[in-house]
């Protein structure tokens, strides 16, 4: 088997590298290790930034996007018993972001790709990266109980934090920044309307919670818990009852409380490794960095670092010019970098950690009142937000 991208990871990074390449006429072949319906249920990310949203549509990917994503022109922050809205929209000259689950994008994905000539391989086990540093890389893998190898030019690392491709990277090569946060996420579904028609993100004495949807009558809210909490110990009743203290009373009026269909835990996490290209290897997406999911960041930067990627690849293809290439690993850090510190910094605006004294919750109460009173600070927040332009 041959192909010119061989991109390993059927998530956001790997389908939509794969779109973009279908439409440039470049060939490329996806294996990924589990089943369609494995990838499709997976419940992650919600929130897409304008530039997301921009590169599906011009994908011709939109439709179902534009006809049930709910776009929210502001979001809203609440502590202190207080809760202030940012107006994204008024503070960036018009961009908003659209609330329209990962499990949509994939499906939306998933769906096209027969027509488009978008080859998948499900179920590819045992992905063994060969080659790396010669002209003539390839991927072998296990399926259906025998073993194959796929000769190719290039190979796209779009697996994961847990994938193969960055542990193809020699030792040497690779320099990794990481910082692990002492609490995870417990997030939960539930056939309910949403609290409020946009987002809440709230700082609480007891920790963050976090209010999402998925439509107009299915919810997503999150509680920031500790790292040795366990999903059996949250009854519905408890997670409805400690969300409803966090949102606090003018955010938690009207809660809907119902049964939840989905519940658990995430730890949260930043990190990045440098470079993301190793002679013909490159990665892609959460293969190469995570970040912690305050802000909404993950998937949206697995959509942008593959769009770097197929355009270079597509100057290298048609022009012969190999600089997009070379340049994409500093190209795509320049902008991985912002987004982390983004959410980094809004993960320490929003969540009580074990450590923080009195000195350390006033700091971030000033902080909260400081952005709630000036226009400067919530344009900042506003266009991290709503995602920086590709550059
Ligand atoms: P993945 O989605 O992890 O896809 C990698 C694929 O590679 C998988 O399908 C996997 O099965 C496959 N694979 C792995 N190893 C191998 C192998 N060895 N061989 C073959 N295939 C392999 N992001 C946002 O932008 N907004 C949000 O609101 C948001 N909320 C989140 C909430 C939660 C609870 C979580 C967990 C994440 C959230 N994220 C959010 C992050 C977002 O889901 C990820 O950043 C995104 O899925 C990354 O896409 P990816 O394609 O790089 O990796
Ligand atoms: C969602 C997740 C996030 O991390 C976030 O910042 C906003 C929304 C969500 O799953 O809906």
């Amino acid at each position: 088997m041959r192909t010119q991208v061989a991109i390993i990871g059927a998530g956001p990074a790997g389908l939509v590298l794969a779109h973009l390449l279908a439409r440039a006429g470049i060939d490329a072949v996806v294996l990924e290790r589990r089943t369609r319906d494995y990838v499709e249920g997976r419940v992650r990310a919600g929130v897409l930034e304008q530039g997301t949203v921009a590169l599906l549509a011009e994908l011709g990917l939109d439709a179902r996007l534009r006809a049930e994503g709910l776009v929210h022109t502001g979001t809203n922050i609440a502590y202190d018993g207080r809760l202030f809205r940012i107006d994204m929209a008024a503070l960036t000259g018009g961009s908003t972001v659209t609330v329209y689950g990962q499990q949509e994008v994939m499906r939306d994905l998933f769906d096209a790709a027969e027509a488009r000539g978008v080859r998948i391989l499900f179920e590819a086990e045992d992905v063994a990266i060969c080659g790396i540093e010669t002209d003539s890389p390839s991927v072998r893998f296990r399926r259906g109980g025998s073993g194959h190898t796929l000769a190719c030019d290039w190979i796209a690392g779009c697996d994961g934090f847990h994938g193969a491709s960055r542990a193809a990277m020699p030792a040497d090569v690779l320099k990794v920044f990481e910082r692990v946060y002492p609490f995870g996420w417990l997030g939960i579904l539930a056939e309910v309307a949403p609290v409020n028609h946009e987002l809440i993100y709230a700082n609480h004495e007891n920790g963050f919670a976090l209010a999402s949807m998925r439509s107009p009558t299915r919810s997503r809210y999150y509680v920031q818990v500790g790292l040795d909490e366990r999903i059996e110990d949250w009854s519905d009743a408890r997670f409805w009852d400690e969300l409803a203290v966090r949102l606090g009373p003018e955010a938690a009026a009207g809660l809907e409380r119902g049964p939840s269909f989905e519940k658990s835990i995430a730890p949260l996490r930043s990190f990045v490794a440098e470079p993301m290209r190793h002679g013909r290897l490159f990665l892609a997406g959460d293969a190469a960095h995570i970040v912690p999911p305050t802000g909404a960041k993950g998937m949206n930067l697995a959509v942008s670092d593959v769009a770097m990627l197929a355009e270079a690849l597509v100057r290298h293809y048609r022009d012969g010019d190999p600089s997009g290439l070379d340049g994409y690993s500093e190209r795509a850090l320049a902008r991985i970098w912002k987004a982390e510190r983004f959410s980094w910094w809004f993960t320490g605006l929003t969540h009580r950690f074990p450590d923080m004294d009195p000195f350390a919750r006033r700091m971030q109460v000033a902080e909260l009142a400081y952005i709630r009173g000036s226009r400067a600070a919530q344009t900042v927040l506003a266009e991290n937000y709503v995602g920086l332009p590709l550059a």
